[in-house]
């Protein structure tokens, strides 16, 4: 064994070799868009000033009532463990909010309360998918969605959505890609990156294509809140229509109540589905914390107006970037529907003697300008750069400056 000076042995020096880690984790990566926060934040840390459009998180607080909501359950002492699958009263206020945003009528046993929408995908690809099956979802994509697919054992199988019809998913696209070995289908709406949405006619058809043939269908339902006009999204609506059996809704308080960091997320499925959620939730994490399930319930079933003013500020945000950024022909970018990302298209930036990819594109820009962002290729995009305009009006403006001087003395 090695000593140290005093003559203390040395354990993990970091010399040692890199211990053989399961072959599981060869199939996984972290996350690419934490990894953007963390260069953001080292840079913020060294002094610089950046402009952070990297974060896929609202910059708003927690509204008042459902901070106070937390407060109380401390003050209360609501701080011990609760069932595996959260509490009665948040299960309830999921149905509820079901039943009035899509008038699909629910009980509380076919929902758990999670660790985030995070978990609640988790839940769906570990409940339903294993080796050999595959699993259709769709790219420009959350990255979570397929490493999670491969997490389960099972292989994901992408169809492409396009900028030239502004990232429309095409039902044909999803079924033609059916095969004796579909297990599943992963629908996110509205979609990160793109903000596109997902039809309902799209949805009623591939819903019709998964029923007969007892394919799962899981939809990421975590922006929901997040659209910008009003158009049909009744997504779990056509779903409970056609294959309520086999649909796993997930559903988050992340987005749309500013609650990124309190994790809160659920699962809507057939009780057997759930019941086996629980059970992996019973060994892994139990329950969502105590305080953040009172602060749910407020958020859910609390008044609307934060919910709506926030919308709204993504909403003029998004038309005041779509505005500075347009003079420059080089970034191009569809109108998203919902969400708060621009999906900006770059590819005339990049040359084979300059920037060559997006990666580069964003790295170059972090380290000249400041600029965070997400390049595609973390959404198997490659091409492309997503802009989160979940950020203060004057810096997204200051950061739309640099980028537009960073693209005139940058791109070819
Ligand atoms: C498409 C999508 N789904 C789900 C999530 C999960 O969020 P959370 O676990 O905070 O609910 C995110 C977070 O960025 C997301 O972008």
């Amino acid at each position: 064994m090695r000593r140290a000076e005093g003559g203390l042995p040395v354990h993990n020096a970091p010399t040692r070799a890199r211990a053989r880690l399961a072959d599981r984790m060869s199939l996984v990566a972290a996350s690419p868009t934490m990894k953007v926060a963390a260069e953001a934040d080292r840079l913020r840390r060294a002094g610089v000033d950046v402009v952070d459009l990297g974060a896929g998180e609202p910059d708003f607080p927690t509204p008042a009532h459902v901070k106070a909501a937390a407060v109380a359950a401390i003050e209360r002492n609501f701080t011990r463990y609760t069932s595996n699958a959260g509490v009665l009263e948040l299960k309830q206020a999921v149905c509820e909010r079901m039943r009035t945003d899509y008038q699909v009528g629910l009980g509380p046993d076919e929902v758990i309360i999670t660790a985030g929408g995070k978990q609640a995908l988790h839940n769906a690809a570990l409940a339903i998918c294993q080796e050999g099956d595959e699993v259709v979802t769709h790219a420009p994509g959350w990255p979570t969605l397929v490493e999670q697919v491969r997490l389960a054992g099972a292989t994901p199988v992408v169809a492409r959505t396009h900028p030239d019809d502004g990232f429309t998913l095409h039902a044909e696209r999803i079924v033609g890609a059916f095969t004796p070995r579909t297990r599943a289908v992963v629908i996110n709406s509205p979609c990160n990156p793109t903000g596109a949405l997902v039809s309902e006619a799209a949805m009623a058809a591939i819903a019709d294509a998964a029923a007969a043939r007892a394919i799962w269908i899981i939809v990421d339902l975590c922006y929901e809140h997040l659209i910008f006009d009003e158009v049909p999204h009744n997504l779990p609506g056509v779903l409970y229509a056609r294959m309520r059996d086999r649909t796993v809704l997930c559903g988050s308080a992340s987005k749309a109540y500013a609650m990124t960091g309190w994790r809160c997320g659920w699962m809507i499925a057939a009780p057997d589905v759930v019941e086996a959620a629980g059970a992996l939730q019973s060994h892994q994490t139990s329950n969502v914390s105590s305080i953040t399930q009172q602060a749910a319930i407020a958020a859910l079933t609390g008044p609307r107006e934060a919910v709506e003013r926030m919308r709204d500020e993504y909403r003029e945000r998004r038309d005041r970037l779509m505005e500075w950024l347009a003079p420059e022909p080089r970034v191009r970018c569809v109108r998203p529907a919902g969400a708060f990302y621009l999906f900006l298209d770059i590819a005339e930036c990049l040359s084979p003697d300059g920037l060559r990819t997006s990666a580069e594109f964003a790295r170059a820009l972090i380290d000249e300008k400041a600029v965070a962002l997400t390049p595609g290729e973390a959404f198997d995009a490659p091409g492309f750069v997503r802009i989160s305009y979940a950020a203060a009006p004057h810096r997204l403006k200051e950061g739309a400056k640099r980028l537009l001087e960073f693209v005139a003395e940058y791109a070819p």
